[in-house]
């Protein structure tokens, strides 16, 4: 028998611009996902703009905003999968009986801020945008599926992007805070479980992964960490507005959760992993879970010469709007090491030294199962909040034949990363859910491919856009079924 609890939340992900599509319709605005070229392996994504009435592209992270003065824009020239993406906007109600078929007790998914708000901000929502997800929330709840729902997944809207950049102007807290308790209102009956922002440390991580080699300057750090604060500051003010309007509410951080391992024996390489757990992991989940910044986080900012904006009435923010749960992506550990390594781990977001003892997938990352009962134990002890796993899966290319996709080495994965929760939960860990990434086939954030798949559900589309949308069961559909319907014990 698995430890898992009886009503343990077992269930999938998405992100609204990764699966919806029909981004133009129903009176929605374009978000900064919108403008977002497709890319691969070894290309990136570009953000599409002019500039000083010029056409042009910058390359960025998830999250990203524009350079100054730019203005978003689309062009015919360039393909844009979120587009249609997997058209989820027309076709939530199939997607959802299958989810329901696969047995979900949850399904984690967000809001495209620009449905309800299409510049960000304002007095008056967009009523077609609220309505739309209340048709998904009960579309959900018809089959007793609990929505766990992001409030900003990687998709600013482009008017504030145009407007403030990004996150690192305060004018973005109180677009965000008017949105969040519109959400929080209107569905107050219908979604319990929030999460304020995607993984949030992804402003530092991402940078320094999509910057490895290249020297990060002071500026980026002092941007990052800006963006960093108004974020922590928007998100604990929703928090505390959301417990206002329904003290039942549970309101969870959302992190990166990369597992990180000191490279070599070396005392040198064991102190440098521990600070990249702080400076990637506890800076974040310390001031969203204690509502206050921790003590290293003065060295993190001296050693690059970071001044913020913190107002004392930020302070008080913070400290009143903790969160109640501590939910956090994870796909792989990562190796931290002060000396020149040979093999580096290569792939999008991979970083450090390549673990001899790990297999790497297609895309360079290195699947660790031990890493996530790691993660889990060594978080839990430090706060003590329930916590929940609303991503993990593995990206790989599958091959459709005769219109079956046999996945054995997604079920394999996903097997071993189950193993590891159950372990961890064994050990005292309190484990709410488990909401495996893409859980129908989307669009790629990092490379923005349709070939990158993670879900149990095939979805007929590829790179360029091409395909029919059908949706087609592969055999890990009806080995989480079992799973699922067995509380985790039949693997
Ligand atoms: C997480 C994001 O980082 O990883 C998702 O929250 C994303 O939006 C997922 O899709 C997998 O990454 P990718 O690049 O394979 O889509």
């Amino acid at each position: 028998m698995a430890n898992f609890r009886k009503d343990f939340l077992w269930g999938g992900a998405t992100a609204a611009n990764q699966v919806e599509g029909g981004y133009d319709e129903g009176g929605k605005g374009l978000s900064v996902t919108d403008i977002q070229t497709a890319g691969s392996l070894t290309s990136p994504r570009y953000l599409t703009y002019t500039l000083n009435g010029k056409k042009d592209k910058i390359a960025g992270a998830p999250g990203e905003g524009l350079p100054k003065g730019a203005k978003g824009a689309i062009f015919d020239d360039e393909y844009y999968p979120n587009h249609v993406a997997i058209d989820f906007y027309h076709r939530y109600k199939e997607d959802i009986k299958l989810f329901a078929e696969m047995g979900f007790k949850t399904y984690r998914l967000s809001i495209a801020w620009t449905r309800i708000f299409p510049n960000g901000e304002g007095s008056e929502p967009n009523q077609a945008g609220l309505d739309f997800y209340r048709r998904v929330f009960e579309e959900l709840r018809k089959y007793n599926i609990e929505p766990l729902v992001t409030i900003s997944h990687y998709e600013d809207p482009l008017a504030l992007s145009e407007k403030y950049g990004d996150w690192s102007d305060r004018g973005m807290i109180d677009a965000y805070v008017n949105y969040a308790k519109v959400l929080f209102t209107e569905y107050k009956d219908l979604v319990k479980y929030w999460l304020t922002f995607n993984e949030i440390n992804s402003a530092l991580l991402l940078m320094e992964m999509f910057n490895q080699g290249r020297g990060i300057s002071d500026e980026a750090y002092q941007h990052a960490y800006q963006k960093l604060h108004y974020q922590f500051v928007a998100s604990a003010k929703a928090v505390k507005i959301g417990h206002e309007i329904n003290p039942d509410f549970m309101i969870g951080n959302m992190i990166c959760g990369i597992a990180n391992y000191p490279g070599s024996p070396d005392p040198k390489d064991i102190l440098a992993n521990r600070y990249a757990w702080e400076q990637n992991i506890h800076y974040c989940g310390d001031v969203q879970c204690k509502g206050e910044y921790p003590s290293f986080a003065k060295r993190l900012w001296n050693e690059h010469n970071v001044s913020l904006d913190i107002t004392d009435q930020d302070l008080a923010d913070l400290k009143a709007g903790k969160v109640d749960m501590y939910t956090f992506s994870y796909y792989m550990s990562n190796m931290v090491t002060t000396h020149e390594v040979e093999d580096k781990a290569s792939g999008n977001f991979s970083a450090g030294a390549k673990n001899p003892y790990l297999k790497y997938s297609d895309w360079g990352w290195a699947t660790d199962p031990t890493g996530l009962q790691y993660y889990l134990e060594l978080i839990y002890d430090r706060y003590h909040l329930p916590m929940m796993v609303v991503e993990n899966g593995l990206g790989a290319v599958d091959k459709l034949e005769d219109g079956k996709v046999h996945d054995d080495y997604r079920i394999d994965y996903l097997r071993q990363h189950i193993q590891a929760m159950d372990k961890a939960v064994a050990n005292g860990v309190d484990l709410r859910a488990y909401t495996t990434w893409g859980c129908i086939d989307c669009v790629s954030a990092g490379t923005g491919q349709m070939s990158k798949r993670y879900g149990f559900i095939y979805v007929d589309r590829d790179d360029e856009g091409h395909g029919s949308l059908e949706r087609l069961p592969k055999d890990s559909f009806y080995w989480y079924k079992k799973v699922i319907a067995s509380n985790g014990s039949d693997l």
